[in-house]
């Protein structure tokens, strides 16, 4: 594969980049994106490091960026330009998907400067201001600017405040967009997010404003939606009539790190269900939008949150259960558990796994239950929505040595991404005797592209202007409607037996118990 990027502008470039680059071919869009500064505040933290700067970097590789094209990496640390590309360097070594040619990382990390500054000082936005109006002259970046908020979430609100005073939010006539991408968490519970989502509309209009959820640029994310609206023969099955109940998990054997701190403000229900899995959720249930416009998708998420009804103490107490780990083994490791990680409290009441039944009261799911659970230091990482589809109205074949399980769709997310479905088969012979059976297809097997990394594909439709994969507003807001009161539930009651399931295991025995109530069982994975 030829890997070396040319230098040339415009049409020729783009057109010896459709010829030449299979890398594309695993991308969805041929479009580049208009010159432009992508302004990253936080750009020293762990996820710039990790993934923002290899997302970017695998764009700059596949021709997918302008070549007007700079990003200005504003952080505390005193680095300068050049110290600030070694660092990047190294963790592009570290944490790229694909090596890079030295050639191409150098023409990249020549488009990096560093600006140095503290969040809340107004001459380093005012500096900064100057500095952008001189790459447009120098770089050709025409005004168009991404800033991208990768700090804690507690200086996005000064950050913005900042954006707005010194008129950088403001797009230019005749050319030059101004667009926010603004990282998780997006507030702590509905309240908070609701001021955070005032403080932003009081700078930017929601059109340019693109939260992240990074679980809606996965590959395997993507592709629900074209499984479900670009095949004919599933949506008829798709709703009460045969769908038993849903199941979707996310289970990481990882446990929380070197993020303790984070994680005891956080905890499973914010971190991973409000977002990630009411998105999975959402996807799953939604009704096909009439286009494939970022409201028309949006407006269909929206309606699958508001008609999941707000739990009540009473239904969190019944339908939502946490967990959190013990010591245990994982992957034949003995691992501590929650309470003796680093900067966690010895008797902490975080929980690291939840799992909860949800209704949603519309006419498609009505009487159909999703099941969802998400936690960590569990015996493996899996993420994976099933669809349980109802058993057979009448069994024809009770005499045979196995009666057929009912049908199941499910679709993984992650690892080993596919999808298969399980069904009856007779086994071959004189008598019947019957045994489930499996068609699978994996995106391994089927496509030779690897899949790009969330981030990359998330990057760029904020650079295009699509905002599909991104929360709106009133989405983010729905969702923690939900989560809220289930946190809130949480305050006063007493408190649980923490650990209540050893690392390694799948959760507490009353996840199990939530599940079985129902004469259903969870999955095996
Ligand atoms: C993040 C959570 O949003 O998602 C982490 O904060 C979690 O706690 C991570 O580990 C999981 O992401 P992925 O892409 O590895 O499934």
């Amino acid at each position: 594969m030829r890997e070396l990027r040319l230098e040339r502008t415009g049409k020729r470039r783009r057109a010896a980049q459709t010829e030449r680059n299979p890398l594309r071919e695993g991308l969805r869009l041929e479009r580049v994106p208009d010159p432009h500064v992508v302004v990253l505040f936080g750009a020293t933290g762990d996820l710039s490091h990790r993934k923002v700067f290899p997302a970017l970097a695998q764009l700059w590789r596949t021709n997918l960026l302008p070549q007007d094209w700079m990003l200005v990496a504003v952080g505390r640390r005193p680095y300068t330009d050049e110290t600030f590309r070694v660092e990047i360097g190294r963790s592009l070594a570290e944490f790229n998907r694909v090596p890079l040619d030295r050639e191409i990382e150098r023409q990249f990390l020549d488009r990096i400067v560093y600006h140095r500054g503290d969040f809340a000082d107004d001459g380093a936005y005012d500096r900064l201001a100057e500095r952008l109006d001189g790459m447009d002259r120098e770089h050709g970046t025409t005004g168009n600017r991404l800033f991208y908020l990768a700090t804690q979430s507690s200086a996005f609100p000064l950050i913005v405040g900042q954006l707005g005073r010194t008129g950088l939010d403001h797009e230019v006539h005749g050319g030059g967009w101004r667009r926010i991408v603004i990282e998780k968490p997006f507030g702590r519970d509905l309240d908070s997010a609701r001021r955070l989502n005032r403080e932003v509309g009081k700078v930017f209009r929601e059109s340019q404003v693109y939260r992240i959820d990074h679980y809606l640029g996965k590959e395997t994310v993507r592709n629900l939606m074209v499984f479900r609206f670009g095949n004919g023969i599933f949506e008829p099955l798709w709703n009460r009539r045969y769908v038993d109940h849903v199941q979707i998990t996310m289970a990481e054997s990882i446990g929380v790190e070197e993020r303790g701190s984070f994680y005891e403000e956080t905890g499973a229900t914010r971190d991973v269900v409000q977002n990630h899995l009411l998105q999975l959720l959402t996807l799953v249930a939604m009704e096909p939008p009439a286009t494939f416009e970022a409201d028309a998708l949006r407006d269909e998420k929206v309606k699958v949150l508001r008609a999941i009804p707000e739990p009540t103490r009473a239904d969190a107490a019944r339908n939502v259960v946490r967990g959190q780990y013990g010591p245990g083994w994982v992957a034949a490791q003995q691992v501590r558990g929650y309470r003796e990680e680093p900067e966690v409290d010895p008797i902490s009441e975080t929980e690291s796994f939840v799992a909860a039944r949800f209704q949603i009261d519309d006419w498609r799911w009505s009487g159909v239950p999703f099941y969802l659970r998400a936690g960590k230091r569990l015996p493996k990482r899996a993420t994976e929505i099933a669809i349980q589809f109802k058993d057979v109205p009448h069994r024809l074949f009770r005499d045979a040595a196995v009666d057929p399980e009912p049908n199941v769709l499910a679709i993984r997310i992650q690892p080993d991404e596919g999808i298969l479905l399980r069904f009856g088969s007779k086994v071959p012979g004189l008598g019947l005797d019957i045994r489930t059976v499996t068609m699978d297809f994996t995106y391994g097997s089927a496509f030779s592209v690897d899949s790009p990394d969330a981030y990359e594909t998330l990057l760029l439709d904020a650079m295009l202007g699509d905002a599909s994969l991104f929360t709106r507003e009133d989405e983010v807001e729905a969702a923690w409607a939900i989560a809220t009161p289930i946190v809130d539930s949480w305050l006063d009651g007493p408190a649980p037996e923490f650990p209540n399931y050893a690392a390694g295991t799948w959760g507490p025995e009353a996840a199990e118990t939530l599940i079985e109530r129902d004469g259903r069982r969870w999955r095996r994975i």
